[in-house]
């Protein structure tokens, strides 16, 4: 395996180079980096640092494990920019092989260890405060371990967002348990489908959530999930589940609680057919005092990726609490009217007296509490208020 040493956030990491000079990250090079990710490593040592300030807690006490580290990136730039003990474990030898070096180039043998086996085996044998699942594709097969490992804090990224929206929706079944739906909000569908799971396996362990922020970024999602341990919490997160119903002719959907319940199948605006996804989490999916925390943070250590991190994190912090957003273009389309600009139209819906945000899921997408008929009225006329 061919390597060269980069340089993410102050430290130094040899990595496998790639096959060509695409810089496109391989299998065949035994290792797995990819430099599209620091802006996700980015957040992530803001989003922990955060944490970490947020419940006072005394960094060198806290135990934090990327249970698939490749070339240990993640971790080392845990340990070095942050300071908890970590742990970077994966099952490739020649991944763990490079995690070492990783560590003794950096100086870092004092609060880094390397772990060789399958992240599974490892926690369930072992709890970290902090456990970040980071795999290739799905984390489905993991959730289970981690939501038994994690003490305070799970971080999760899927790359499988397919399955996740529903476009590959019989693989996002077998992954989830849960049908997911491919509608204009595909992005907070594939949200909330892998929230939903990582709730219920940490139902199963008697732990419930605080859902501190969620972003999909490119061809990832990734959740941060506070834990909250006992009966009582996992109960209360799992009355935040539930189903979207959803028209795929005219956009109308509507959110019910319960793993139980009784859906709807006409809907109350076309009359057409309505069409069920979940379960689902419906609770919320940021937390403003969270982002501001992460905000801080970035603008304080300014790291590579700080613009595009700060510019995400913004965009949750403002959203609204609202389940799913339109889009407005696909509006337009059906309006057979020509879209004006979006923060125009999210003007409009304020003055209007409802709430309304944009959200970064999307650039065209925005949140509202105003049904779908006033919403049509107000793409139309964008003068009227309620
Ligand atoms: C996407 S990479 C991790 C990237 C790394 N966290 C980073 O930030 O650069 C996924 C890694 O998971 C490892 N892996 C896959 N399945 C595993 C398993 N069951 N147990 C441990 N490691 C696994 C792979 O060998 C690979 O190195
Ligand atoms: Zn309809």
């Amino acid at each position: 395996m061919k390597t060269k040493v980069i340089c993410e956030g102050g430290v130094r990491i040899e990595v496998p180079l790639p096959d060509d000079s695409s810089c496109i990250p391989s299998s065949s090079t035994g290792v797995f980096y990819n430099p599209e990710m620091e802006l996700n490593r980015d957040i992530t040592i803001s989003a922990v640092v955060g944490f970490i300030k947020d419940h006072g807690l005394d960094t060198k006490s806290v135990s934090y494990a990327d249970v698939m580290s490749a070339s240990g990136i993640r971790g080392i730039r845990m340990a070095a920019e942050v300071g908890p003990r970590c742990c970077l474990n994966d099952w490739k030898q020649d991944a763990y092989e490079l995690i070492q070096k990783n560590i003794k180039l950096n100086g870092l043998e004092d609060t880094c260890t390397s772990s060789w086996q399958n992240a599974n085996t490892l926690m369930h044998r072992q709890y970290f405060d902090i456990v970040d699942l980071d795999p290739f594709g799905s984390p489905a097969p993991f959730l289970d371990a981690a939501a038994s490992s994690a003490r305070r804090l799970l971080c999760i990224t899927a790359t499988d967002t397919a399955p996740l929206c529903g476009a590959h929706l019989k693989s996002g079944i077998r992954k989830y348990a849960a049908v997911p739906l491919n509608t204009e909000y595909h992005r907070e569908m594939g949200a909330r489908i892998l929230l939903g799971a990582a709730v219920r396996a940490l139902a199963r362990r008697d732990k419930g959530v605080r859902v501190l922020l969620t972003h999909a970024t490119r061809h990832y999602v990734r959740v941060y999930l506070e834990i909250i341990r006992g009966v009582s919490s996992a109960d209360d997160a799992l009355e935040k589940m539930g189903f979207i119903t959803h028209c795929l002719n005219c956009g109308y959907r509507s959110i019910k609680y319960g793993l139980a319940t009784h859906l709807g199948s006409i809907c109350n605006h076309c009359k057409g057919k309505l069409q069920a996804a979940g379960p689902l989490w419906l609770g919320s999916i940021q937390d403003r005092d969270f982002c501001e925390a992460v905000l801080v943070e970035l603008e304080t250590k300014k790291p590579g990726k700080w613009k595009q991190a700060v510019k995400i994190i913004e965009f949750c912090r403002s959203e609204i609490d609202v389940v799913t957003y339109y889009d407005q273009h696909w509006l337009c389309k059906k309006n057979k009217i020509s879209p004006g600009p979006i923060d125009g139209l999210v003007e409009a819906l304020l003055l209007a007296g409802f709430y309304a945000s944009r959200t970064h899921f999307t650039g065209t997408g925005f949140k509202t509490d105003a049904g779908l008929e006033q919403i049509n009225i107000l793409l139309r006329n964008p003068g009227n208020k309620r």
